[in-house]
């Protein structure tokens, strides 16, 4: 059954089966089927979401958090079973573990656990103070905290650490540099081949021991596919009495992830997803994680309703149970939703089937990119030796990775990304650069220079992907390496790094919010 549920959730996306203009090499512009190969950035979304959010906007669109009325009941029963489905996705353990949205993707959850695990009070202590000599002022500090805060100062001084990798996307990286500075930050390499050097990393647990707080890994690269082996990297941070986080933001749409495997050690203590990236529309995150460190932890970010028993102008009660005390305000009820009706539906397709379609296309992919001249494909190409989830990404010699993605965009409807993916340092080992090279590369930035911004291009798959999308894909890059000369001279490229055509076509405005409107007014006089 689970073949046939994928073959019919792949088919019936948004956006899959549609043909805009684009031009032709030969001049006259002609109809091209559209072909995404951007999911990495944000999927597609499946029409099961839409009719499952207009089945609840018709019978309960409501606020939560309220008995009062049949819709509040509704709506706050929907955003729970959306809690529970999206923790089912990824093997939650419903008595230790809570499932939290947040805001903003999967950047939202890594903000908030850094919040939770190294309070904006005290960050400038462990900045401070971690391997400092004692100072008389931390006393100071300490006895005006009180016993409670003193325990939370020598907690965090004991451990300051954060180990992360050089792999990492900016939002798994950047949130642990401001919690902790780079002092207490600890980056494992990567290889020449893209993938992470685990010598490193043993090196670093070695050499830290308990100081570690936190490792914090991506489960998958967002640059290169690669699947990290968290796993082992669990045992090796429980072992170091450290925890651990996985960034599954391209993991969990295109794997099967269990944070709790049989073996306790390989346990993953905390994941940040984004719905958005997982099919779902709207930009909610998650973060599964240990409940008993949560709700120890008071990592109010937000203040308001829903959040707190006994209000006075005097004092406020906050509430004691996590998901309420951390979701202050009306929740992005929608969002929600919609991350629960995914989460559902690929849990009854099966993870272990959708990776098998994904690993299938993504052997096709690396193998036909490999075979065309003059491109390069990052990281390694082994597969057996190396999994990857569908994302390549690759360059092409001679031709700016801004003007690959212009062209495959204007001449055949074919949508990937370039550049650096939020993954710069990752780029840059990939791409070999030096220290002077990258400082070059900091400088022309600091001019407002992109013109030669380096970066790759990155084709990514999903689901719905097929052969006939790589086929594509493959065809129009054939194409492009043969008249490269000609393709380079109608373009041009601006200071910010934009590469448009010199004689000023575009191509056309697909979707309008003004026009939507006028068509509606003019339909409904
Ligand atoms: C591996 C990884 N982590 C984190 C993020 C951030 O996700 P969001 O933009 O949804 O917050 C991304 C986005 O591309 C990603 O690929």
């Amino acid at each position: 059954m689970g073949s046939e549920v994928l073959e019919q959730f792949s088919r019936e996306f948004f956006g899959l089966r549609r043909s805009d203009p684009v031009f032709s090499t030969g001049g006259e512009p002609e109809l091209k089927r559209r072909v995404y190969l951007d999911t990495t950035a944000t999927a597609l979304m499946p029409r099961v979401v839409w009719r499952g959010l207009e089945r609840y906007l018709e019978a309960a669109c409501a606020n939560s958090h309220t008995h009062a009325h049949r819709a509040g009941r509704d709506t706050t029963v929907a955003i729970e079973q959306s809690r529970d489905a999206i923790g089912r996705l990824v093997g939650y353990d419903a008595n230790t573990d809570v499932v939290l949205f947040t805001s903003n993707g999967a950047t939202g959850s890594v903000n908030f656990l850094a919040r939770a695990l190294f309070p904006p009070e005290l960050r400038s202590v462990v900045k401070r103070f971690a391997d400092a000599p004692p100072a008389p002022f931390l006393d100071t500090f300490k006895k005006a905290l009180g016993a409670e805060g003193a325990r939370a100062v020598d907690e965090l001084l004991a451990r300051p650490l954060v180990v992360t990798t050089r792999m990492e996307h900016h939002s798994n990286l950047l949130p642990w540099i401001e919690a902790v500075g780079r002092r207490n930050l600890r980056v494992v390499g990567v290889k020449p081949d893209g993938t992470l050097d685990f010598d490193h990393y043993r090196q670093i647990l070695k050499e830290e021991g308990e100081r570690v707080r936190l490792v914090a890994v991506a489960g998958v690269s967002n640059v290169t596919g690669i699947v990290n082996p968290v796993h082992e990297m669990a045992k090796l941070a429980h072992a170091a009495g450290a925890e651990i986080l996985v960034d599954g933001a391209q993991w969990v749409p295109h794997g099967r992830v269990n944070m709790h495997p049989a073996d306790r050690d390989a346990r993953i203590d905390y994941l940040v997803m984004s719905g958005h990236k997982m099919y779902a529309p709207g930009s909610r995150g998650a973060l599964v994680g240990c409940l008993e460190t949560l709700a120890d932890r008071r990592c109010v970010s937000d203040v308001g309703g829903g959040m707190v028993e006994f209000v006075s102008i005097e004092e406020y009660r906050i509430k004691d149970d996590v998901p309420s005390r951390e979701e202050a305000g009306t929740p992005n009820i929608p969002g929600s939703i919609a991350m629960g009706l995914v989460a559902e539906a690929l849990l009854q397709i099966g993870m272990d089937k959708l990776a098998e379609h994904e690993h299938e296309l993504t052997r096709q992919l690396v193998s036909q990119l490999k075979e065309l001249p003059g491109i390069t494909v990052a990281g390694s190409t082994d597969l057996a030796r190396v999994p990857r989830a569908g994302v390549v990404s690759f360059s092409v010699a001679g031709v700016h990775h801004g003007l690959v993605a212009a062209y495959l965009n204007d001449f055949h409807n074919i949508a990937v990304r370039n550049g650096c993916f939020c993954a710069q340092p990752y780029i840059q080992t990939l791409l070999g650069f030096d220290a002077a090279r990258t400082e070059q590369c900091a400088e022309e930035h600091a001019i407002g220079d992109k013109r030669n911004v380096p970066g790759m291009v990155r084709a990514s798959l999903g689901v719905y992907s097929t052969e006939e999308d790589i086929g594509a894909l493959i065809d129009a890059l054939r194409e492009l390496l043969a008249k490269r000369d000609q393709v380079i001279d109608l373009y041009s490229v601006d200071a910010d790094g934009t590469w448009s055509r010199k004689d000023g076509a575009e191509s056309p405005q697909t979707f309008s919010v003004s026009q939507v409107v006028a068509e509606w007014m003019k339909s409904s006089n």
